[in-house]
């Protein structure tokens, strides 16, 4: 009797541990998961088994598994040549599977073990980061942790990227990152299945690259006065201030970097931005510059030297160009884009050209010569002048030429990509012209704007919510998608001053954006991807990884209502949410006014104080909103 008791227990445990199993949630969603029977569980003695013929690509894989599994489980995994039950086999196919391509993988747990099979190691690679995320959140945690059954659900996973160039640009010219914050980068969005890193390398903060033939490059241009505040709003810096923030790549450190990205099977696509955005190398080269008096310009440190009215056009207060009439220019670019080829071994360089104020060009008497001399009717035509000149030493170089959309006016340079930011246009007008085309448009992409409501995100001059950017598709209505290579999302620094912001900034957007560049169109679902994006919120936990929680928070509008007064319209991101309100100065909690329709701003209100709730518990943050705002919002004078 106490037998059958036992028995009944044990097969009650066990079913209990069947059950409590994780379901796999894995982002980016793959092309096909199945969950299986069973479990696989991960042991100090589980090895590694790599092929026997292997060219130190796949041991390389297998050393990038253990080396991350060690960290939290304490194993020490070790790789061998021969079969044995329980391991985790990598196998590259001997005969390619056409299906999955160069990046794709089928990844099968079971409890006799786990077996990953690619055409190429990346696929190898792309499967561990999907198993990885099979395994219990504590697998992220950088202590060892002897408390956990490292035990990953039984599943079945064939997978393959939707795109060949899944791209994040990381700005470190606003605000300069060292090696080490750019490879704690690369190891993040190689969890995500990322593998185009757009380092942005110069602006007028900061020159970041060393450039062994001009080195004021980087003595002078890599330096500004360190501010605090809101960038843009900086007080001028003064004579007697030390320009001593900032800093630089040395040419080994970015054969480091490119090192490091390549073990993660990361591409480095290197951005020089001319002629705009230049200020920097102009303050280390004035003659640069059509302007006289350059020769006093200093590297910006984010006090305003642009002007961006509400309509118009933007204009500079000090000329941030290079000259397109100076052959100086030429010359000095034919030396950065040497060196620049000459590290980073990705088929293409990137010559930004965006946003290039022209109000000094229009005053210029060399641009006036230049344009009676090569025949250019504007200056559109005159920028298109620089691109093409810019195009053919990139060339020269045996690279391709990519640069932002604005170099598609007054004309095309005649092979180059153009990475779509202001919207898709720019995109679909290219591919019209049958060039390749990058998508990463601000309405979707750019991850330096805020992750929701002004009242509460740190300011930036637009917002872009989770939601939204889980809508970018790189291949919009009418554009031929054989021109798309993909898309990136964009993180520009001005408002990002340590890696902890820049871990908010772009978390949880770019699994958003992971997802929209990986995952199978059709496989995409917001309400699936949700609980999936909170999944990967408790690991981040886990590994200290800062990410913003704004989809929690509600998104707040306003009307006029028939009395004149405000009418605050509140909705959620994400379903199941309850949303609670004050106007009396206190903090809403649960046993407050709960919102269920637009709610007419009492007449003496000052402040509207709003929190969420999920099954009785906070999930947002509390958000005091100013009536003054509301009234503004909803056009009230
Ligand atoms: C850009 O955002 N100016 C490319």
């Amino acid at each position: 009797m106490q037998c059958r008791i036992i028995l009944t227990l044990f097969i009650l445990a066990s079913i209990n541990g069947i059950a409590q199993v994780q379901k796999p949630s894995v982002i980016p969603e793959p092309v096909s998961l199945e969950q299986k029977e069973g479990q696989f569980l991960l042991k100090h003695t589980t090895a590694i088994e790599i092929p026997s013929g292997d060219d130190g690509s796949v041991a390389a894989v297998a050393r990038y598994l253990a080396g991350f599994l060690s960290r939290s489980t304490g194993f020490h995994l070790s790789t061998t040549h021969t079969s044995a039950d329980g391991s985790i086999k990598f196998v590259l196919n001997a005969s390619r599977d056409e299906a999955i391509g160069d990046e794709g993988y089928e990844l099968q747990v079971s409890s006799g073990g786990v077996t990953i099979s690619a055409n190429k190691p990346a696929g190898l690679f792309y499967a561990v980061q999907t198993f990885v995320q099979l395994l219990p959140k504590e697998i992220e945690s950088k202590k060892v942790n002897e408390n956990i059954q490292w035990i990953a659900p039984a599943v079945v996973i064939k997978d393959y990227p939707r795109f060949g160039w899944r791209g994040l640009m990381f700005d470190v010219s606003r605000h300069f990152f060292t090696k080490e914050e750019v490879k704690a980068f690369i190891d993040d969005m190689a969890r995500y299945k990322f593998n185009l890193l757009h380092l942005h390398l110069t602006d007028d903060q900061g020159w970041r690259i060393e450039i062994k033939s001009l080195p004021k490059l980087t003595s002078v241009g890599a330096w500004n006065v360190k501010k605090t505040g809101t960038f843009n709003y900086f007080s001028d810096p003064l004579p007697d201030e030390p320009r001593d923030y900032g800093g630089f790549y040395t040419q080994d450190d970015i054969r480091e970097i490119v090192q490091y990205a390549k073990e993660h099977f990361v591409n480095i696509l290197p951005e020089v931005d001319v002629p705009g955005h230049s200020l920097a190398a102009i303050a280390s080269y004035p003659e640069l510059s059509c302007t006289p008096g350059a020769d006093k310009y200093t590297v910006n440190s984010g006090e305003k030297f642009m002007v961006w009215p509400p309509k118009g056009h933007f204009y500079g207060l000090v000329d941030n160009t290079l000259c397109p009439a100076n052959p100086k220019v030429y010359e000095f670019l034919d030396k950065v884009f040497t060196e620049v080829a000459a590290l980073f071994p990705f088929e293409y360089i990137h010559m930004g050209g965006d946003e290039t104020a022209r109000n000094f060009w229009e005053k210029s008497p060399q641009i006036k010569a230049l344009m009676q001399r090569e025949k250019l009717k504007n200056l559109d035509e005159v920028q298109s002048y620089f691109v093409k000149k810019v195009e053919q030493i990139v060339e020269s170089k045996g690279k391709k030429l990519i640069g932002w959309d604005e170099i598609l006016q007054g004309g095309l340079a005649p092979n180059a990509a153009v990475m779509s930011w202001r919207g898709v246009d720019g995109g679909i007008a290219a591919a019209k012209l049958q060039h390749e085309v990058v998508m990463s448009p601000t309405t979707f992409a750019y991850l330096d704007f805020m992750q929701g409501d002004a009242a509460i995100e740190p300011p930036v001059y637009a917002t872009l919510r989770l939601s939204k950017a889980y809508q970018f598709d790189p291949v919009p209505e009418g554009v031929d998608a054989k021109y798309i290579k993909g898309g990136q999302a964009n993180l520009w620094t001005e408002q990002v001053y340590n890696t902890r912001h820049l871990q908010y900034m772009l978390w949880p957007r770019a699994f958003a954006i992971a997802e929209s560049v990986w995952s199978p169109k059709e496989k995409k679902n917001w309400e699936n991807f949700v609980p999936r994006v909170e999944q990967q919120f408790r690991r981040f936990d886990v590994a200290e990884k800062k990410y913003a929680p704004a989809m929690y928070d509600p998104v707040i509008k306003a009307t006029k209502g028939p009395n004149g007064l405000p009418v605050a319209e509140l909705s959620t991101e994400i379903s199941g949410l309850d949303i609670f309100y004050s106007f009396d100065n206190s903090f809403p909690d649960k046993f407050y006014p709960k919102y269920t329709e637009p709610v007419e701003v009492p007449k003496d209100a000052v402040t509207m104080r709003i929190i969420t709730y999920r099954n009785g518990e906070p999930v947002g943050r509390m958000i005091s909103i100013a009536v003054a705002e509301l009234k503004k919002r909803a056009g009230i004078k």
